[in-house]
């Protein structure tokens, strides 16, 4: 039984990957996380004892990593998913985020070149900035590094340092930037669940600027199998791209909320847009598919959303608490 360390497997993605790794493989896992704001330890309870222990701690410990790292053997990995995620916090706030995500990196990357142990690191497509909205063109794996607000920088200095400890001292390490993802347990701050939860409040989602940004949109469980794809099969060294051709504008996605909620479609207000706002992320992930035979099992994202809504409605003891708190503070903002 392959034993691993998952870094923020109490947050959003996280944890639909250790439900994966439960469901789908015979791996025993030790999530570490610091159990922020953004944590959801609901989404681990009742997973086997045996299977899943969590270590509420934080991946810039350096004393601490160095030891979770070392009780997992040379047959061990770690898959890297602490972070702070939300890029309107980053423009409040970067701090966070640079500790976060560049030194909890370089901690992470010090420990397995000391154990020798495969590292496998979640990162983001929006380290490569924006696309035109008109133009054809996607993100690859040798697309420029060009990130536009704290948060993508500090995911794009992770990297960075990735790169560069593979190069230099041989860490086993492979990279993934994956487009935006939906699914269960994502925060109420973030779009799709900020909407649908408005919906289900009786309140009108708020799109920000004019609703023409466009996200390519991935279904979280997707983004789980890909991941063990690349942990286990992947290339040492290599980077993929995560993504499942979902791309549609903001005032698509909002739009198809209202109608699935059986809403007018127009039943929308437009807000004060994001500060630098990225227009267009668009992924092209041949390699994961042609090399690692990866594909997506949510090929239609209105059927993903549709299953995201019913999860939301059946769920609400969940995000209730916090709708209030996370709807004040946007609307300090005009959002
Ligand atoms: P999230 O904010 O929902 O979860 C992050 C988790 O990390 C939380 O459980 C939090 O408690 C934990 N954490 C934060 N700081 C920590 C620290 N110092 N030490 C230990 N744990 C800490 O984020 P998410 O959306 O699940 O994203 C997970 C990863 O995937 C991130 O690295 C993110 O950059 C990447 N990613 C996210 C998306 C997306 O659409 N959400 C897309 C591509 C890549
Ligand atoms: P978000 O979920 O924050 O992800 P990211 O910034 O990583 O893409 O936002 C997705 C898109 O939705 C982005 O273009 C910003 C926009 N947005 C809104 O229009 N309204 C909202 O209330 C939020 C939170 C985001």
């Amino acid at each position: 039984m392959r034993r691993l360390l998952v870094t923020g497997g109490a947050g959003f993605i996280g944890a639909n990957f250790v439900h994966y790794l439960v469901e789908d493989t015979d791996a025993r896992v030790t999530v570490l996380d610091k159990l922020t704001y953004a944590a959801s330890p609901a989404a681990l309870e009742g997973l086997p004892s045996g299977r899943v222990e969590l270590v509420v701690g934080d991946v810039a410990d350096a004393a601490l990593v160095d030891q979770l790292v070392a009780e997992l053997g040379p047959e061990g990995a770690v898959v890297h998913f602490a972070a702070e995620s939300h890029n309107d916090n980053s423009l409040r706030d970067p701090a966070p985020f640079v500790e976060t995500n560049i030194v909890g990196t370089f901690v992470v990357l010090e420990a397995v070149r000391r154990h020798g142990v495969r590292l496998h690191h979640v990162s983001t497509d929006e380290v490569y900035g924006d696309l035109a909205l008109d133009s054809p063109e996607r993100f690859t794996e040798s697309s420029p590094y060009r990130p536009s607000s704290p948060y993508s920088a500090s995911k794009a200095g992770a990297d960075h340092l990735v790169r560069a400890w593979v190069r230099s001292f041989d860490v086993q390490a492979t990279i993934s930037n994956c487009s935006n993802n939906y699914g269960p347990w994502q925060h109420i701050e973030k779009f799709i669940p900020r909407q649908i939860t408005n919906v289900l409040s009786g309140t009108r989602p708020r799109l920000y600027g004019t609703g023409e940004n466009v996200r390519d949109w991935i279904h979280a469980e997707d983004h789980s199998a890909a991941v063990w794809r690349i942990l286990t099969q992947g290339q040492l060294g290599q980077t993929y791209l995560i993504g499942a051709d979902g791309e549609r504008t903001n005032k698509d996605v909002v739009q198809a909320v209202l109608r699935q909620c059986g809403r007018d479609e127009g039943d929308y207000e437009l807000v004060t847009d994001r500060p630098g706002h990225d227009l267009r992320y668009a992924i092209d992930s041949t390699r994961l598919r042609q090399e690692l035979g990866w594909a997506p099992r949510f090929t239609r994202f209105e059927d993903g959303l549709a299953a995201t809504i019913d999860w939301y409605r059946e769920h609400e003891d969940w995000w209730r608490p916090h709708k209030e708190a996370v709807e004040a503070a946007y609307a300090q903002h005009g959002q």
